[in-house]
């Protein structure tokens, strides 16, 4: 199987979890990234058995529309059941890191009013320690060059701004910019993300570690493997 198949696996195995634990009627929030969209394009499938989605990003709104889900506002729901999304590193705990598709700050607001947190990806994205893949950080134009400095300052990382193609700053759906960290070597994700998150100008850490998932399902050329992870973290938000 190739990486995209294996992904579609995972999209397709996440809808059926969803279509079994799921009440009927139910709303679902749903993250952003391609693994996501092979969920969204599963789910289609049983659209009609959903009130609809809450969305974590522009393009995922987009591409709920485009299979007739109604996407409805966060602050419009008294409670959601699940939400499913990727990651671009998870540890054997459950915290991960992500933002590589920018919608980390959406990301999270969705992720800590949900009951579950799914993860999806696959096995490349299982890790031992996180930080390989660079920590993206959400932060205030006007922050992000003093906020630099004192990521130089205070610990291994490596900041870059990210950019698009043309060599512009990649802006979020929020009008905001991402520092990338590169270089961190992540032993302890919650102090590091409670730490980060004292900072001025920092809008959201990608790091889920006190919003950790409570299962991932994880993709392998051999099949979709389960993993579930105790949770006793949201007590520390
Ligand atoms: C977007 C994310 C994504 O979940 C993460 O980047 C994984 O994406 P993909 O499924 O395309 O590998 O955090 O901000």
């Amino acid at each position: 199987m190739t990486q995209e198949e294996i992904k579609k696996l995972v999209g397709q195995v996440a809808a059926d979890y969803v279509n079994t634990q799921v009440p009927e009627g139910a709303t679902i929030g749903v993250g952003t990234g391609s693994t996501v969209n092979y969920f969204i394009d599963a789910l289609s499938k049983k659209r009609d058995r959903y009130r609809g989605a809450i969305s974590s990003s522009i393009a995922t709104t987009y591409h709920l529309i485009s299979h007739k889900f109604q996407v409805f506002e966060l602050g419009s729901l008294e409670s959601l059941p699940i939400y499913v999304d990727g990651a671009d590193e998870i540890n054997p705990h459950g915290a991960m890191i992500k933002g590589g598709g920018g919608a980390l700050t959406r990301e999270k607001i969705i992720a800590a009013e949900a009951d579950i947190f799914v993860c999806i990806a696959d096995k490349s994205k299982l890790v031992p320690v996180l930080g390989k893949f660079p920590l993206p950080i959400e932060v205030i134009p006007m922050a992000r060059i003093a906020l630099a400095r004192r990521i130089t300052r205070l610990t291994t990382g490596i900041p870059m701004l990210r950019l698009m193609h043309n060599g512009k700053p990649f802006i979020t759906d929020n009008g905001n910019e991402i520092l990338d960290i590169y270089n961190l070597v992540i032993e302890d994700p919650i102090m590091l993300e409670r730490s980060l998150n004292q900072w001025p100008g920092v809008v959201t850490i990608g790091l889920f570690s006190m919003l950790s998932a409570n299962l991932c399902l994880l993709g392998t050329k051999y099949g979709v493997q389960r993993i579930d992870y105790e949770k006793n973290h949201l007590s520390l938000l």
